[in-house]
């Protein structure tokens, strides 16, 4: 347990009602620092006292990031949520760690500008949590993923020492880039205090297209076809497989009937934005998709709240989480043309093994990332180990492969690390965590193992 000593040391640092008890599941002292300065002395003391510690952004994680024991400190940024300048010549915006994604798209829209990240959890999400994870999201396509949108990031290493990379400038080869390291490090690394983001011009108008179609390989057909002739007016492309389109629709919907027949077996969601020229969003979609007679059936939002309607369906998964017992969620990656043999070989293996399984599929198809939510009602022994062999099993057939290709790693796919990276890769990730954090007090709850650990186990 947390001595009263340290409680009381970081007291002094923070302030009395910045240091709480938490009763609750998780880390069992949470501190709140409101400074770059003040992380740094919870750093110190952290680390001359080797006590661990977990960065406490939004929790929107999915991967168990910060699921702790109560022996652990948590150190949350919502106390550094502030915006502190905007560039309009730079097109940059300085944020602490705790502002949320939302905040940061209300703040630059009303000065004409836009940040290009965005996906469900904007409301919750933290930029600090969003650079730890190298978050991607919906727009990935268009504007690549959080790594792609930050100009530079201020950083408290393990041992409370601060690095600062604030200045935004656009080349600058001086030795190593070491704000990358930190990117997608999942809190291992450092913490991040303060972040630059990358920003573009405002969206202009948007137009958007959800299309029925019969197979994976049409919706390929398609995707071709948008990415050819949109250029960088084609701001999102999402698929969803029967299942999930028809409970995320159902679910948007209430009663009334969803936006197309609910029996295809895939569905696409294009956003496309006006262009530079002025070029109407809603023309470019169209002219796009002359000629693409693989597409059964289409919905064109009309206005903007049925465009939001299409939206709420691609982003309802968590309708698919309330609807089961129990709900295992994976976030793989592969190239786009393979998912079609891919979905069918994790479908043969859950129904020769959980029959009553239900699968639902989604995600970013141009990214080649898809979400699987697997659903089950707990009555299988061993449901988690099985399910997981039925996804990552057939996972292996298929060269290159990730088992995350968004969400991290956390505590829950560490132990899968091996799948998608080499025991050299590994063995560099451990030898730069020991020199960045040598006792080892940022997230030691996450170990990263290669097979090697486990065979001899
Ligand atoms: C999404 C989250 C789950 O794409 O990454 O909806
Ligand atoms: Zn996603």
């Amino acid at each position: 347990m947390i001595s009263g000593e340290v409680k009381g040391q970081f007291e002094m640092i923070v302030g009395g009602k910045n240091v709480l008890t938490n009763k609750a599941t998780g880390p069992g002292l949470i501190v709140r620092p409101g400074s770059t300065e003040e992380v740094a002395q919870c750093l110190s003391i952290l680390h001359s006292r080797s006590l661990p510690v977990v960065t406490l952004g939004g929790l929107t994680g999915l991967v168990r990031g910060t699921d702790v024991s109560p022996d652990f400190i948590g150190l949350s940024t919502e106390r550094l949520n502030k915006i502190e300048n905007l560039d309009p010549i730079r097109k940059q915006v300085l944020v602490g760690a705790g502002v949320k994604l939302q905040e940061v798209h209300s703040y630059v829209a009303e000065r004409g500008l836009r940040y290009g990240v965005d996906f469900g959890a904007r409301g919750s999400c933290t930029i600090g949590g969003n650079v730890a994870t190298n978050a991607g999201g919906n727009s990935v396509v268009r504007f690549g993923m959080t790594r792609a949108n930050v100009a530079g990031l201020e950083v408290v290493l393990a041992d409370g020492s601060v690095i600062s990379d604030l200045g935004g400038l656009v080349k600058n080869n001086v030795g190593y880039d070491l704000k990358e390291l930190f990117i997608g490090s999942e809190g291992t690394l450092g913490i991040v205090t303060r972040a630059l983001l990358k920003l573009v011009r405002a969206t202009a108008g948007t137009a958007s297209l959800l299309m029925a179609l019969n197979s994976v390989e049409d919706a390929l057909m398609v995707m071709d076809m948008l990415q050819a002739k949109c250029g960088g007016s084609l701001l999102a492309l999402e698929i969803m497989w029967n299942r999930y389109f028809r409970a995320a629709g159902s679910a948007v919907m209430n009663s009334s009937p969803p936006p197309l027949s609910d029996t295809y077996p895939v569905y696409l969601l294009a956003q496309v934005e006006e262009s530079e020229e002025g070029t109407p969003a809603e023309e470019i979609l169209v002219n796009a998709l002359v000629g693409a007679e693989c597409i059964a059936d289409s919905a064109l939002a009309q206005t903007t709240e049925q465009e939001k309607v299409l939206w709420a369906i691609r982003d309802g998964s968590e309708f698919v989480e309330r609807s089961h017992p129990s709900v295992l969620s994976f976030d793989v990656g592969m190239w786009p043309q393979h998912y079609s043999s891919y979905v069918a070989e994790v479908e043969r293996a859950l129904k020769r093994r959980i029959p009553d399984a239900a699968p639902y599929y989604f995600g970013h198809l141009a990214d080649g990332n898809v979400h699987f939510m697997i659903g089950h009602d707990r009555t299988v022994p061993n449901a988690t180990a099985m399910i997981e062999e039925c996804v990552y099993g057939p996972l292996s057939h298929y060269w290159p492969s990730s088992i995350s290709a968004e969400h991290g790693i956390g505590q829950e796919k560490a132990h899968h690390l091996w799948r998608s990276r080499s025991t050299s890769e590994i063995a560099v990730m451990n030898k730069i965590r020991k020199a960045l954090d040598p006792t080892g007090v940022l997230n030691r709850h996450i170990q990263y193992h290669s097979l090697a650990v486990y065979a001899r186990t």
